[in-house]
């Protein structure tokens, strides 16, 4: 029941509905409480977080100090970016996916989350309804939601390695259906999507004249023959109704700078622009500042971070694949593995039976001091993700312990 407050007789929520509906980040609340435990002094190893572990490479956060020195910078600049930021992120978009557009088609947001905020206010009028992928990254719901959109859920599983086929979508599609919300490399998955099925998933939506909005910020860490492919490139038969979601925080280990974008056709950049203006107005500039050096910057920093990626990678799910009751795909992209525990669940472990995982979570966190997302938080109960974007003795030692408790179940 929601609190209400009495003025004059009338009875009203204190909190409006609207707000009230929107429940807390689950992945950051694991990793907030995994931090605290670790404050006050427990050992906990933390497989929450959705960041890489790396620093900052040194000549972003120098032309970042560079840019606090300039008085341009101490003042208002553009809503919708720097002139040459978003020159530079049109010319990075052409460099990395092909995709040609100009400086006017670009956003730049407080990081990737206000991009997929202003996408779907931009996009959706209430009742809208926009084919949601599960496991879905857990932002999206409240982001649809807070527009007055409906989510329609395309459920898959380990036994496609959580890719969706055509038929699934268009068994989702009805005439209310206007965006088709696509993702790859994919969290909390790690699945990506071979070009051929970029291809034809982009031909489809092209056919039923849905928009697509496509999250592509993991674009540059995906390991082994996956490659990644952008629907905006490999279907010009949607013409302009694409809008691509992406930023800094993954490639380049900035995470805390709060740089993303939104591309798009220039009505809708406009409109979001304006929604922008009021709401937030420009980004910080000195992160933007940090930004363009990094976008006009080459890609040695994220080739780096991707081959000690892929082999955590390659351990994590071998070490999970060994846990009796524990089924993980491989991850072809991003930095997170999805397993299934659903033939633990229900299991006796000393005396606990966890019947979901989100209770299975909980006995981990508290027992085995290791900290993992529940797949109730993606949309699909039974699962766990696990972010190996941390250190390889970290990783084996967290798993060790995962692997420990798990082998307890009677
Ligand atoms: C799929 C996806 N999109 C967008 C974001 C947004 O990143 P940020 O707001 O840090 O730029 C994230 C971050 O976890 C993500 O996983």
């Amino acid at each position: 029941m929601p609190q209400v407050c009495n003025h004059g007789g009338m009875s009203r929520p204190r909190i409006s509905q609207r707000i009230s509906a929107i429940s807390e980040s689950a992945t950051l609340a694991v990793d907030a409480k995994a931090k605290a435990m670790k404050a006050a002094g427990r050992p906990v190893i933390g497989f929450g977080a959705g960041e890489p572990d790396f620093p900052t490479p040194g000549y972003i956060v120098d032309a970042a100090v560079e840019a606090c020195r300039d008085p341009r910078f101490h003042k208002y600049t553009p809503a919708g970016g720097l002139p040459e930021l978003r020159q530079a992120i049109a010319d990075k978009t052409l460099r990395d996916s092909g995709y040609r557009v100009d400086a006017a088609q670009v956003l730049v947001t407080n990081g990737g989350k206000q991009a997929v905020y202003e996408a779907f206010a931009t996009l959706l009028d209430p009742g809208d309804e926009v084919v949601v992928i599960a496991p879905y990254w857990t932002t999206y719901p409240e982001a649809i939601k807070l527009a007055g959109g409906v989510q329609v859920e395309v459920v898959t599983d380990e036994t496609t390695g959580y890719l969706a086929s055509v038929e699934q979508l268009e068994a989702a599609r009805t005439e209310r259906t206007k965006v088709l919300l696509f993702v790859s490399p994919s969290n909390p998955t790690g699945a990506v999507y071979t070009p051929e099925q970029v291809t034809e998933i982009g031909r489809w939506a092209a056919e039923h004249d849905l928009w697509v909005v496509t999250d592509e910020i993991y674009e540059h860490l995906t390991y082994g023959d996956a490659t990644f492919a952008s629907i905006a490139t490999a279907v010009p038969e949607l013409g302009d109704k694409v809008v691509v979601l992406n930023g800094v925080a993954k490639t380049y280990a900035m995470t805390g700078w709060r740089v993303g974008w939104l591309i798009g056709p220039k009505d809708v950049v406009k409109a979001a622009t304006n929604l922008q203006s009021h709401a937030t107005s420009n980004v910080s500039n000195v992160a933007q500042a940090a930004a363009l050096a990094a976008v006009s910057g080459d890609l040695s920093a994220v080739a780096a971070m991707r081959e000690a990626f892929d082999r955590r990678r390659q351990t994590m799910v071998r070490l999970l694949n060994e846990i009796p009751g524990v089924v993980c795909p491989e991850p072809k992209g991003a930095f997170y593995a999805y397993p299934s525990v659903k033939e633990l669940l229900g299991k006796d472990f000393g005396g606990r039976r966890p019947q979901t995982s989100g209770e299975l979570a909980e006995l981990i966190l508290e027992e085995a001091e290791v900290a993992l997302v529940p797949g109730e938080a993606f949309g699909t109960p039974g699962y766990f993700r696990l972010s190996y974007a941390l250190g390889d003795g970290d990783l084996v030692e967290g798993v060790g312990r995962v692997a420990k408790l798990l082998g307890q179940a009677r």
